[in-house]
């Protein structure tokens, strides 16, 4: 028998071992308020919370909008489309956290997981497929227009209810980022000249020359 068969090799280890596989009840369901001390009541952070709720789910779709073009765009524009919607991308993942924060700042639980949010958004489902870029394009542009469209309802509401921090979200980040990313990729759909500009307009025909090319 060897000599310390008998020895207990977590003697000593407990404090440093983790407890594994622990379930419980949450501890705050979603849609119910832990209220905190902002000086708002409980019903307008449930009403405003509500409302970013929706805006955070359409905000991450047109998230992952983004990514799904940047990695499936083809076409000449590749490269500068490439690195201009993983750039909407990364600003809109910042909207994301402002808005989670936000929800969470105002004693509320914000969506986070991916089937959730599928449930939740209003935003038409794209294909999985690739699209070409004036239908991407297109696209992100009905996406944005949703989001802009909401935003401005939800931040009226929140500047009649005495939620300025709420409004503030979505007048200077949600509102101002949407309007100047829909700039960025609308100028994409003017369909100009790539290489040769288009001819003068033909000077004004003479009645002359009109009875000439009628002959
Ligand atoms: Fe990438």
């Amino acid at each position: 028998m060897p000599r310390d068969s008998k020895v207990n090799h977590h003697a000593g280890t407990e404090r440093a071992r983790p407890i594994l596989h622990q379930h419980a009840r949450e501890i705050q369901p979603y849609g119910k308020i832990a209220k905190l001390s902002i000086a708002l009541d409980e019903s307008v952070c449930a009403e405003s919370a509500e409302n970013l709720n929706q805006v955070l789910a359409d905000t991450i779709t047109l998230r992952d909008l983004y990514k799904k073009h940047h990695w499936q765009v083809v076409g000449h524009t590749f490269y500068q489309l490439h690195l201009l919607f993983d750039k909407h991308y990364e600003e809109q993942n910042e909207l994301v956290d402002s808005i989670a924060e936000r929800i969470q700042s105002l004693g509320a639980i914000s969506l986070a997981m991916a089937a959730d949010v599928a449930e939740t958004t209003i935003i038409p489902r794209p294909p999985r497929g690739r699209e070409e870029v004036p239908v991407q394009i297109s696209r992100l542009l009905e996406v944005h227009e949703i989001v802009l469209k909401e935003a401005r309802t939800m931040a009226k509401q929140a500047a009649e209810s005495g939620d300025d921090g709420t409004n503030d979200l979505l007048v200077s980040d949600i509102i101002r980022t949407n309007e100047l990313q829909v700039w960025f990729i609308s100028e994409h759909l003017v369909n100009v000249p790539l290489v040769q500009a288009d001819a003068p307009p033909a000077e004004k025909e003479s009645p002359k020359s009109k009875s000439a090319s009628a002959r």
